[in-house]
């Protein structure tokens, strides 16, 4: 294991290419899911083991919900049967799961197992893996505002005290950095409604891997390119030199 300085402290990923991954087989989608769930499994494993602290993953998208009637049910079995198998592991090794997303489209048995989940898992100090499901940037931000307008309509909120900073605290990730690094395998480059307002200021690559293929030498490729890189926040490359050489 290599990997040396500025790890990033948060990592998103686009898990895509699972559907590709079958047919280049052909095998029908959905054995591109499991195998989607084992490239799961390895790089929460990896990334634990590297030190990165924050890790946010897209299952599902809001707009996923569009697909075929029997992907979605095989989708929604998958991921009942992750719940069962997955969680008693990440929770032996100090991991703790958070789930982000409309949960209330979802069937109340799963919907009660991330719950619980989420409550066994709390407490967890190692790193957290925040899933994201029945998600979408533009929801996230629509239920903030709703949120905050709530607040504001009860007295416990003026307008005068909403910035930035405070609308974040609405947001799905209120609890979490903003990403540093944002992965998207499948070759696809482009958002696809994921964390819109989080992503403001995070590096971005794309892999052509598709996501049941990307493993830990994927991973750490990306994490090389993201140490590669130079992270401006809007000032000059001096002025960041500048800062380092302090
Ligand atoms: C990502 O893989 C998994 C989900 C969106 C649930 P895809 O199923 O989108 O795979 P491709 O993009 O069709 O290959
Ligand atoms: C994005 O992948 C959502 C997830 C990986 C869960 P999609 O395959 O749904 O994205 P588009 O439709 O190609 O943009
Ligand atoms: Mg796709």
């Amino acid at each position: 294991m290599k990997v040396p300085s500025l790890l990033p402290g948060h990592i998103a990923i686009i898990m895509d290419g699972n559907g590709r991954w079958a047919k280049k087989r052909n095998r029908p989608r959905t054995m591109g899911h499991q195998a989607g769930v084992k490239a799961l499994r390895r790089t929460i494993k990896h990334c634990a083991s590297l030190g990165i602290k924050t890790l946010t993953v897209f299952a599902f998208s809001s707009e996923n919900w569009n697909r075929p009637d029997g992907e979605i049910s095989r989708l929604m079995e998958l991921f009942l049967r992750a719940l069962d198998k997955e969680v008693d592991e990440l929770h032996k090794n100090g991991i703790c799961v958070r789930f982000i997303g409309d949960l209330t489209a979802f069937k109340p048995v799963i919907q009660t197992k991330m719950s619980e989940a989420q409550t066994l898992t709390a407490g967890n100090p190692h790193m957290v893996v925040n899933i994201a499901v029945n998600y979408g940037g533009r929801w996230d931000i629509t239920q903030a505002g709703i949120r905050l307008a709530n607040a504001v309509s009860e007295g416990s909120l003026s307008p005068d005290q909403v910035d930035e900073a405070q609308f974040a605290q609405y947001l799905a990730l209120a609890d979490s950095p903003d990403p540093d690094l944002f992965i998207r395998t499948g070759g696809e480059m482009r958002i696809s409604n994921f964390l819109l307002w989080q992503s403001a200021y995070t590096e971005f690559y794309f892999t052509e891997t598709l996501w049941p293929d990307f493993d830990e030498q994927t991973l750490e490729q990306a994490i090389a390119a993201y140490q590669s890189r130079e992270r401006r926040f809007g000032r000059t490359g001096d002025q960041v030199k500048d800062t380092v050489n302090a």
